[in-house]
């Protein structure tokens, strides 16, 4: 028996990184998995390639309709979500002073307000079975940041927040919210942002790992799936590092 024996989990971001290794890994623990992303051809490819237990919609997180329309399709083919991973996010290398405020809105609404949106479409089936587990994912940039990263951290923060207050809000349903906040992990992300720095930093940040490299995607999502199964019984409202010891240390 899986973990996730005939539970029906939803992966926002699922077609690459994080958010795939999250659909491969609760698939594989006994999950019906159901995951939007706007990448199509990437989600289409990973469906098919995971066989009949897995369906792809491409979907926008920011828009109420497309979610309502690729949530009710879901429903048809696996019955009532039981588990929600908010996965899907960008970063963000804004100036403070010249991003402007459609900019602001824009990412803010990706990386923090989409996945109350997301909870908000598959709450009232958890709440109506009594039973039900959101994930997160948020980043170590809740706790500390990095300059250049601006406003990434205000909206991981939000996560974290937004985690305690639904953990609390929803609590008495026996659904449980809590945050998972991966360090540096070999993404399409991380790529881009190790382009867009000094080629010697990627040496540098391996170095301040107590375990001298990054995560890999799958090791992201075992945690992911601990915290979606019923051996994460009474976790709740909790936010999880898993960081590699990158958290751990100071500079010196
Ligand atoms: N990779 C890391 O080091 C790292 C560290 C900390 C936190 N995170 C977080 O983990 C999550 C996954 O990151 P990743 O590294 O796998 O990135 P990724 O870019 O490989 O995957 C993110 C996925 O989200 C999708 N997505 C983005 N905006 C979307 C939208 N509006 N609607 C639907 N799908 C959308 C993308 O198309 C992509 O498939 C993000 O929330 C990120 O902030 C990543």
């Amino acid at each position: 028996m899986g973990r996730l024996e005939g539970a029906h989990i939803l992966v926002t971001g699922g077609s690459r990184g994080i958010g795939a290794a999250t659909v491969e890994k609760a698939r594989d623990e006994g999950a019906y998995v159901s995951f939007v992303d706007v990448l199509r051809d990437e989600g289409e490819h990973l469906s098919d390639s995971l066989g009949k237990d897995v369906m792809f919609r491409e979907a926008d997180i920011c828009s109420p309709e497309a979610l309502t329309t690729a949530l009710s399709e879901f429903h048809s083919a696996f019955g009532p979500i039981t588990g929600l991973v908010n996965n899907a996010g960008r970063n963000s290398y804004a100036d403070p002073v010249s991003m402007t405020e459609a900019e602001w809105d824009d990412f803010m609404s990706i990386d923090l307000k989409a996945a109350w949106l997301v909870a908000r479409a598959v709450l009232p089936d958890m709440i109506a079975r009594g039973n039900g587990a959101i994930v997160n994912v948020a980043s170590v940039h809740a706790t500390m940041t990095y300059p250049g990263f601006f406003p990434y951290a205000a909206a991981k923060s939000g996560l974290v927040g937004l985690t305690r207050s639904l953990a609390l809000e929803v609590g008495r349903h026996q659904i449980r919210v809590n945050a998972l906040s991966p360090g540096y992990t070999e993404t399409a992300l991380v790529k881009e942002f190790f382009e867009l720095n000094d080629p010697k930093l990627r040496d540098k940040v391996l170095d301040v790992h107590a375990m001298k490299r990054m995560a890999r995607p799958a090791e992201i999502a075992n945690c992911i799936a601990f915290l979606l199964s019923d051996e994460a019984s009474f976790v709740t409202g909790a936010n999880w590092t898993v960081d590699g010891g990158l958290t751990a240390r100071f500079a010196g």
